[in-house]
Formats: structure tokens, sequence, C-alpha cells
């Protein structure tokens, strides 16, 4: 399981096929999971890659505790802002793990809750972005989708195939996928169980971006970056925000937005992001 370590600069380990603004930056982090890889390649950046290559990333319970270890971590760590998720260029994650899964009973799975501890090892208050190449399907598409950002590569590829397995999918197919894309769509998807690309992705609305799959990773750590330079408590209440609004009417939305507005009054970071504006400089946020 997770044992994590603070490296010596010139110690910290790199992704495999790790480049460009990752490869440039200045590394000081490494972490050590069975099923996972974590970095920082940018300030205020935790990079988070699923790594159990020889089943394309397939989300099994010691993977999910790993994860689960990583992201709260990440989230109590003042050196953090934003947590980008990303898999292989081959697989984001190719599901649950069938072989872990395909013996246990009803009484099983029932007992022990299958899957539920999933969205909980996704909620973290900092924002994530998901970095989505290759295959993403069942789980790794509902694992995507728990992410506050998709980003995808070109050769990206969705899908609910659940139905296929005899199953429905169970980590929040059903209902984030259909929030995302709308209805029909999410009803033929996965009643079909038929894959979907990331252009398609990006035109229903699930998909922030499509790059081109060798920068996608480079591409979702600018964003993390450029979002890790704001005022934190800003972001946490954004993501707050957007998110609450979701599970609610629209008026109880607008005076949940409108209390955490108000309450960003009494920070410094709204101070001197203001102080900034009017004296044409960058701001200095110090998250506080
Ligand atoms: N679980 C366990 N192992 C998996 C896996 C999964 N979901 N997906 C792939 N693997 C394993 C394969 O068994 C194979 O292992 P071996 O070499 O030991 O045989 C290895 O990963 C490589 O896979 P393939 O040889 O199949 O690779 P491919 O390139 O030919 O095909 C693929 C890739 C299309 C993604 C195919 O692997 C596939 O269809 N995988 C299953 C996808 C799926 O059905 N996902 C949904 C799972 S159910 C679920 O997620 C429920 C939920 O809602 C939470």
């Amino acid at each position: 399981m997770a044992l994590t370590r603070l490296l010596a600069p010139g110690r910290a380990t790199l992704a495999r096929g790790a480049v460009g603004v990752r490869a440039a930056a200045q590394l000081r982090f490494s972490s050590t999971y069975d099923n996972l890889l974590v970095t920082r390649p940018a300030a205020g950046v935790q990079l988070v890659t699923l790594n159990r290559p020889k089943a394309l990333n397939a989300l099994s319970t010691p993977l999910i505790a790993d994860l689960h270890a990583a992201l709260r971590a990440a989230d109590a760590d003042a050196d953090v802002g934003v947590v980008v998720l990303t898999g292989s260029e081959k697989a984001f994650a190719a599901g649950a793990d069938i072989k872990e899964m395909k013996d246990k009973t009803f009484a099983d799975v029932a007992t022990e809750n299958f899957i539920a501890g999933w969205s909980a090892a996704m909620q973290i208050r900092k924002p994530v972005i998901a970095a989505v190449n290759g295959y993403a399907l069942g789980g790794g598409c509902e694992l995507a989708m728990m992410a506050d950002i998709v980003y995808a590569g070109d050769k990206a590829v969705f899908g609910q195939p659940e139905i296929k397995l005899g199953i429905i999918p169970g980590a929040g197919g059903t209902q984030r996928l259909t929030r995302a894309i709308g209805r029909a769509r999410a009803m033929e998807l996965i009643l079909t169980g038929a894959n979907f690309s990331a252009e398609e992705a990006a035109a229903w609305g699930l998909v922030a971006r499509v790059f081109p799959a060798a920068e996608l990773v480079d591409e979702a750590v600018k964003t993390a970056a450029r979002i890790a330079g704001m005022g934190r408590l800003a972001v946490l209440a954004a993501k707050q925000s957007i998110n609450y609004g979701l599970e609610v009417g629209q008026a109880e939305g607008l005076v949940f937005e409108r209390k955490t507005f108000h309450s960003l009054f009494a920070t410094a970071d709204q101070k001197e992001g203001m102080a900034a504006f009017a004296e044409k400089r960058k701001p200095r946020f110090t998250h506080a």
C-alpha cells in the first residue's frame, strides 16, 4: 500500500514518457504506491498516474485503495492546489477489474457494498483534472466523469460496456453520463454498450478539450498550474458552488453561491486580487 516519502532534488521520479513542462519543472516530491505513480510536475500540481499496465489499469480494489490514499494526501498537502489524474497512452482505465468481480455473488457485493468507495476516493475539495488517453471504459469512464475537468487525447475511447457483461454501470455511469450528455445519447450508449470517441465526448459536453495524445498530460498540467496559481480559497469555493448547484434546485444553488461569494470578502486573497487589479500588477495570492 501507500508509502509516501519526500525526495531530495534530483532523486524525484517521473512517469514513463514524461516530457516538456513536466520534465522542465523542478521536481522535489515523489510518492510510492503499488498501482500509481505520483509526482509534482509543476508548482502546486500533483500528477497521479494509474499504473497497472498489464491489466490496462483495470480498477482493482487495491488500486482504488491507493487512489483513495493518494488523493487524501494531495487534499491535505498545503503545497498542492490541483490534481491531474491520468493513465497510460493505451488506457486511462479499462473498467472495474472483471477478473476480481467475476465470481462474486449478490450477497458478496451487497454485503461489502462493492465499489461504493470509488466516489469517496475521488471526493476531495481540490480540483481534479482527468487527462484521458486510450480506453476509458466502464469504471474508467465513470472515474473520469468524477473529475472536475476532463481533457482527452485525440485517440481516447470512452464507453459504458457493462451491459455486454450482464450488468449495468455501478459507479455513476447511468447518472453522471446522463447529466453530462443528456438522456437520449446516454440511454443509447448504455443500452448498446457502444464506445464513443474523444471528438464525440467533446461535442456532447463530457470533455472540455481534446489534444494530440502525446501533448495531453502536459496540457492538463499547464491548466492545473494556472488554476493552482489562483487564490485557493476561491478555487475551492468555485468548485463547491458548481457541484452543489448540480445537486439542488437553482434557487437554492443561487443562495449558496451568493453566500459563498460574500464569504470570500473575508479573505486576504480578495483584497490582494482587487488591489492588484487597481494597481495594474499581478496578484500575489497567499491562499489566506
Ligand atoms: N478487468 C480485468 N482485466 C482487464 C480488463 C478489465 N476491465 N480490461 C483489460 N484487462 C486485461 C485483459 O484481460 C488482458 O490481460 P491478459 O493479458 O492477462 O489476458 C490485458 O488487460 C490486456 O487486455 P486485452 O488483451 O483485452 O487488450 P486489447 O487491446 O485486445 O483490448 C480492451 C482492450 C478493448 C479495453 C479490452 O481489454 C476490454 O474490452 N476490456 C474490458 C472493458 C470492459 O468491459 N470494462 C467494463 C468493466 S465492468 C465495470 O467497469 C463496472 C462498473 O461500472 C464499475
